[in-house]
């Protein structure tokens, strides 16, 4: 384990189904004002809303709703947020929902009192705050992003199609998390099973890069199997609570830093899914998933060791008399046989992209260096004729 590292992860996390008991005392240690922040209606139809809004009732807290915030948050709404923000003297953000409604919860935080504009501050130019950060708390409904733990907010703009995620540091991560895995069993089969594969890409993203002996590898190998296994539960039976619970606590450890410590990390398939979803507007998971073959397969040649070692370790392959590169896409023929079995998006037509909008797409893309392969604008463009 080669890398220099710190390791600090603020967040207090409440696990289980009675989880919601921890918010009154959570609440206990913030001024009256909330801003209650949630998405387009899901949680009051399956009565958390209900449930929350008493428990901010007992505890004398003044809500300032802020609802209807859309899967992929747009910048327009984080300007209404930050404003009410503001103009409310907030105390606490509370938000109660998924990884959409936490991410935005979090741009507020950083945008109420922002002095210039927000997104050319933390999203064109990458600066970190210099302001006062409102506190954010949130209840979690979907599982896959994890952004319950993290500092990550990613914001689209769709006038300028770009959909950007800025990581900030741990003065912005949630002060508190509550994850019950009941609330997720409401999530629509296709939300569900985009969750599980952004869970999944998200350890692959920190899994496929660099040479050496690293505990962290281990770790997701570890997360990789349970997540198959529950996953393939999950599916049949969505109602299987060791199934949720166990990809609910996933979901947490794939991006909370943790498995990242010491090592170098790709995000390839996420530079590109996002890059996609700011033309399509489609589910993050699925449009992860829609490349996801075609990338590793193209990248493979040039981390193979890691490939075979996949293949063996996550989905168990039989190396007797096969070559390296024998048994390094068997696991990938695994993988994919995973995601046709669990219902993802396999080609990028599905996720809403045309044949006559990839040179587009694949010329305006930025790629940060990633794992084994840097690649050009034109492996963008292979890759996703690949993926059609
Ligand atoms: O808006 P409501 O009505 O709540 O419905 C939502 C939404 O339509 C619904 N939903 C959520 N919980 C539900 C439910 N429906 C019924 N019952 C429930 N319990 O599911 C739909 C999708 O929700 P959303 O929050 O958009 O999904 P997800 O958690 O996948 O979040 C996606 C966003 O997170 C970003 C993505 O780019 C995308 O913008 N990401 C954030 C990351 C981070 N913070 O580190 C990393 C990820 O890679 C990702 O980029
Ligand atoms: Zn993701």
């Amino acid at each position: 384990m080669r890398g220099n590292f710190i390791f600090c992860n603020p967040t207090k996390l409440y696990f289980g189904d009675s989880s919601l008991n921890y918010l009154k005392d959570e609440l206990k240690k913030y001024g009256p004002k909330v801003q209650l922040i949630y998405g387009g209606g899901s949680i009051k139809k399956n009565g958390l809303y209900d449930e929350v809004i008493k428990i901010l009732k007992e505890r004398d807290k003044i809500i300032i709703e802020d609802a209807g915030v859309m899967p992929n948050p747009t910048v327009e709404k984080l300007y209404e947020g930050a404003k009410m923000a503001k103009e409310n003297n907030i105390d606490l953000i509370l938000a109660v929902g998924g990884g959409s409604v936490v991410d935005y919860a979090k741009a507020v935080s950083v945008s109420a009192y922002c002095e210039e504009d927000p997104w050319d501050k933390y999203y064109l130019r990458f600066e970190e705050p210099s302001c006062k950060i409102i506190p954010v708390g949130c209840v979690l409904t979907m599982v896959g992003t994890g952004s319950e733990m993290n500092g990550g907010a990613v914001i689209t703009n769709h006038q300028s199609k770009m959909k950007v995620g800025h990581v900030f540091g741990e003065e912005v991560f949630p002060k508190f998390a509550i994850l019950n895995p009941l609330y997720t069993y409401t999530v629509p089969q296709y939300q569900m099973v985009a969750g599980f594969f952004d869970i999944m890409s998200h350890i692959m993203e920190q899994y496929f890069s660099d040479y050496d002996d690293n505990t962290s590898d281990y770790l997701m190998e570890g997360l990789m199997r349970s997540l198959i296994n529950s996953s393939l539960i999950a599916v049949k039976n969505p109602k299987d609570y060791d199934a949720r619970s166990n990809i609910m606590w996933i979901a947490t450890w794939a991006l909370n830093t943790l498995v990242a410590k010491g090592k170098k990390t790709d995000w390839t398939v996420h530079g590109i899914g996002q890059h996609i979803a700011a033309y399509t507007d489609a589910t993050h998971g699925m449009t992860l998933s829609s490349v996801s073959i075609a990338y590793y397969r193209y990248i493979m040649p040039y981390g193979l060791d890691k490939f075979k070692r996949f293949a063996l370790e996550v989905w168990k392959v039989n190396p007797s008399s096969k070559s390296d590169e024998e048994i390094a896409l068997e696991g990938l023929k695994c993988l994919e046989k995973w995601m046709k079995e669990i219902g993802l998006a396999m080609s990028i037509k599905e996720v809403g992209v045309k044949e006559d909008m990839i040179d587009t797409i694949a010329q305006t893309i930025n790629l940060d260096e990633g794992g084994y392969l840097n690649l050009t604008k034109e492996d963008v463009a292979k890759i996703l004729r690949n993926s059609l």
